[in-house]
């Protein structure tokens, strides 16, 4: 579904050329839950953030079902990377001035695809489905932090995405409510067949992926 060959993301820094990650050959199969562990500056952000169409590679090739996404527009690339992945980060990432109700529709605007059922049904369906049908008119910095990431999850389920790029999502939470959060993405995998990506570097959090991918220095180590 996704295949990564030969991927490097360089940065120039004082003149010298620095790969955050480098030579990564992955291939990411639908229904998949993935780890990505490793310890802090390894490159699993930015291995997320090409796995998810946000970052272009500086060499190597990323193939979304058997495109390669480096022959795509910049307007094509916008609407795969809308429709086809869906992202919940450690900072939640919600926009404060708009409601819990509007946050989760902001992708649906730019999104081209038909759904049986309108953006407003399809967020009511998701957020009583995630207990927080009631937030709907909230403003997200009156939620607790397992609440205000259940948006961002519901945010990210919006498009009915077939892959979701969660980058350590449990960091801001307390163990019980992240132990919460964990539980809702082993249900979207298990029962929604979604491909999960998880970047952690906590152990205990991993042991919830079937596989596991170790990465150091920007290098893939174990797989
Ligand atoms: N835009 C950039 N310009 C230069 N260097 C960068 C840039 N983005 C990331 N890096 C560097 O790339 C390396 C990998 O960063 P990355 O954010 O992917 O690490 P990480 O594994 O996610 O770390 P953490 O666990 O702390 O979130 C780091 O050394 C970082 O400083
Ligand atoms: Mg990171």
């Amino acid at each position: 579904m996704i295949k990564l060959s030969n991927v490097f993301k360089e940065y120039k820094l004082d003149g010298e050329i620095f790969a955050a990650v480098k030579n990564i050959n992955l291939s990411i199969n639908k229904g998949e839950f993935i780890a990505i562990l490793g310890p802090s500056g390894s490159g699993k952000s930015t291995l997320m953030h090409l796995i998810g169409l946000l970052d272009n590679p500086t060499r190597g090739t990323i193939c979304v079902e058997g495109k390669d996404v480096s022959k795509l527009s910049d307007s094509q690339l916008s609407l795969l990377r809308n429709e086809f992945v869906g992202f919940v980060f450690q900072q939640f990432n919600l926009i404060n001035k708009l409601t819990v109700l509007e946050n989760i529709l902001l992708p649906t605007i730019y999104s081209k695809q038909k759904f049986s059922a309108s953006p407003e049904e399809r967020a009511f369906s998701l957020m009583e489905r995630f207990g927080i049908k009631e937030k709907a008119t909230s403003y997200p910095n009156k939620l607790s932090g397992g609440q205000q990431q259940r948006v961002a999850i519901t945010r990210a389920l919006i498009n009915n995405p077939k892959v979701i790029l969660a980058d350590e999502p449990t960091g801001n939470l307390d163990t019980k409510t992240g132990d919460k959060i964990l539980t809702l993405l082993t249900e979207l995998n298990r029962e929604d067949k979604i491909t999960v990506i998880l970047v952690t570097h906590e152990a205990d959090v991993a042991v919830r992926a079937k596989r596991k991918i170790q990465i150091r220095d920007g290098e893939i180590v174990k797989s």
